[in-house]
């Protein structure tokens, strides 16, 4: 049966487990899987901008041997009304993979029940899985372990990046903490799903969430499905939840700070943190190729 992965628990623990290490295989000797998907098909559908997802499946596909199509919505028939059904069905006939960064979860749900091909979620407004397959190798490689670690995530709790951390570190034996404020906490049945995996608090006391932390995360206040109209309200709403080096203190000494991209500096994260000697987000952002090759190699096993 074909296996879709929308979202983190899409994977067993084990699973998850057996990506990130096809991940720092496939990163440590590149050259020996230059063939794995010799032959397959990418089709990458996009709604929304994209710098990293875009470029490191594009690029991850053909060092893997295979190919990417990039598909702007605004060009399809899709755009203009052609069912997600239909297009599923269609799309599946010709490729091997189907990826997709759409608005809302629904969608890809209803993408991934009508391809015969595997469906990967590049982003939607509630779960960003292959951001968090990057952060959990991040993690890995810095920490040199996953279980037993405490992971604070400071600010717009109900994002899709938090949502795929609240799942990710469950699955994984990470201790997650997340500070939002009042309106902005994660989605309700995520944290249900996450709490069920494992430890997780979730609070609207920044200094709580980061006290101890082995990693700070933190995600724009502006993500793309946003109205900018919202912004200065959202601003000050967040404001005290901005990662600095104040917070960075409460952190462990040897504390790492993530975040995905795209940034905003002096919002989210002050420059000083974010270009600072403990981020490591552009090592963050180069995984996420490595671990799309992995999650591709293994969907298409
Ligand atoms: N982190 C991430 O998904 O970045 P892009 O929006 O540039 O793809
Ligand atoms: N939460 C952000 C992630 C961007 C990669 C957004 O949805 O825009």
């Amino acid at each position: 049966m074909k296996k879709d992965f929308l979202k983190m628990t899409d994977l067993t623990s084990q699973e998850l487990k057996e990506v990130i290490e096809l991940a720092v295989r496939i990163k440590k000797n590149p050259e020996k899987y230059s063939k794995s998907l010799s032959g397959k098909t990418l089709l990458m559908i996009f709604a929304k901008p994209s710098l990293r997802t875009r470029v490191s499946f594009e690029t991850g596909m053909t060092k893997l041997g295979g190919h990417a199509i990039y598909y702007d919505i605004a060009t399809s028939p899709l755009g203009r009304g052609e069912t997600i059904a239909d297009t599923a069905k269609c799309s599946s006939r010709y490729v091997d993979i189907i990826s997709a960064r759409l608005f809302e979860h629904a969608d890809i749900v209803e993408l991934a029940k009508n391809s015969d091909a595997p469906v990967i979620n590049m982003l939607t407004n509630l779960t960003h899985p292959c951001q968090g397959l990057a952060d959990l190798m991040t993690i890995k490689e810095k920490k040199g372990k996953l279980e037993g670690l405490k992971l604070a995530y400071l600010g717009d709790g109900n994002n899709n990046v938090t949502h795929s951390l609240l799942l990710g570190c469950a699955l994984s034996g990470i201790n997650i903490s997340v500070a939002s404020p009042e309106g902005m906490m994660p989605d309700a049945s995520i944290v249900a799903e996450a709490k069920k995996l494992g430890k997780v608090v979730i609070t609207h006391n920044a200094g709580e969430a980061a006290k101890d932390a082995d990693v700070i995360v933190t995600d724009t206040w502006m993500s793309y499905h946003i109205r900018p109209e919202k912004k200065e309200e959202r601003v000050k709403k967040f404001r005290p939840y901005q990662v600095n080096s104040k917070i960075m203190k409460l952190a462990k000494k040897d504390a790492i700070f993530m975040h995905c991209l795209p940034a905003y500096r002096d919002y989210e994260v002050t420059a000083e943190v974010i270009d600072g000697p403990q981020s490591v987000v552009f090592d963050e952002a180069e995984n996420r190729m490595w671990t799309e090759m992995a999650l591709m190699v293994a969907l298409l096993k």
